[in-house]
């Protein structure tokens, strides 16, 4: 099989994705229009001409005033099936997709609408494309401790429709450590745990993450080579680092996908997943990264069954199921 046919081929697991990242343009206008909300483009090409970020903020500013058009229950159900259509073509058969709903109840919409829209989509996808699914809800870290221990609050009548807890939104000057004690919360409460950490900020984040938030996997991670002490630990625990390689290149967290640390990641033995995190506006889906690594970085085909299993692995599905993918993947020549 050449590698474009096994990439397509291989089933995947994505466990860092925006749900919020997947409005394409041609969407947002659409769900504008039905909402009679004005939004500062002429077409779906301005739209992609202001998609020029060169850091996390300038992005952020793009991505939070996107989101602004969405108000009803459907446009959370429209965005999320339209991004399980995009799993169905990439072979993803199982994702644990992000929200924001600070984003939302910040502009009045209700918890219940956003989640409401968003798991009628999660249903449809297992029950039409074989798609399995889970909910993260990530807490904007610009934003307070209060305000987050309000949305975790919001978030507790919707316990068992909701998997973990996240950490997302502007690293710099905003440490996991300000959320401690909500995670800390949220543990207590059940949720499994998340942090963006390492992504632009330093590896002392992914520290904070490990030692005080007590995560289940690191998103991002990617600067954690920095510090010997800490792959040192990342190795020993398994730790998993949901890698998004192209929200890397857009954001200049990298110069060059050919500088990528993926792959040494990889070689060192560090647990990492290849993912699109907010692939409208990164210039991806998932098979994008895979071949964008795959190219810059002359992996080989074993390293790319490897970190597909690696995404079953790191995922939040049961034993069985992961057995299950990995038999699969090894069985792909
Ligand atoms: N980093 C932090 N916050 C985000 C991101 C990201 O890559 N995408 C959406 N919110
Ligand atoms: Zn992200």
């Amino acid at each position: 099989m050449d590698q474009l046919e096994l990439i397509r081929a291989l089933p995947k697991a994505e466990l860092h994705v925006h749900i919020e990242g997947t409005f394409e343009p041609e969407l947002m206008f659409e769900i504008a229009q039905r909402n009679q909300i004005a939004i500062p483009y002429q077409s779906v090409e301005e739209v992609k001409q202001a998609y020029n970020f060169h850091n996390l903020q300038s992005f952020l500013d793009i991505y939070y005033a996107g989101a602004n058009v969405l108000i009803h229950e459907q446009d959370f159900y429209d965005l999320a099936w339209a991004y399980f259509e995009k799993c169905a073509e990439d072979n993803v058969v199982h994702t644990e997709m992000f929200f924001d709903p600070q984003t939302h109840t910040d502009r009045g919409i209700a918890f219940e609408t956003v989640i409401n829209g968003l798991q009628r989509a999660c249903d449809d996808a297992k029950a039409k494309l074989g798609i399995t699914s889970h909910l993260i809800m990530c807490f904007l870290r610009h934003l307070s401790e209060e305000a987050a221990f309000e949305t975790l609050e919001q978030a507790l009548p919707f316990k068992d429709q909701i998997i973990g807890v996240g950490l997302d939104s502007s690293e710099m000057g905003h440490p996991p450590a300000k959320f401690e004690r909500v995670f800390a919360k949220a543990r207590e409460q059940g949720f499994l745990i998340v942090a963006h950490a390492g992504e632009e900020g330093p590896a002392e984040y992914v520290w904070e993450a490990l030692d005080l938030l007590k995560v289940n996997r690191i998103d991002h991670g990617v600067r954690s080579e920095e510090d010997p002490k800490l792959m040192q630990r990342l190795i020993a625990e398994k730790m998993p680092l949901t890698v998004c390689p192209l929200s890397n290149l857009k954001l200049c967290v990298v110069n060059d996908m050919a500088e990528h640390n993926i792959r040494r990641l990889l070689q060192q033995g560090v647990h990492v997943t290849v993912n699109s995190d907010d692939p409208s506006y990164f210039g991806g889906y998932m098979n994008d990264n895979f071949i964008a690594i795959a190219q810059a970085l002359d992996l080989s085909n074993e390293e790319l069954k490897q970190l597909a299993i690696n995404s079953f692995e790191a995922s939040f599905i049961s034993a069985e199921e992961k057995q299950k993918w990995k038999l699969q993947i090894e069985n792909l020549h």
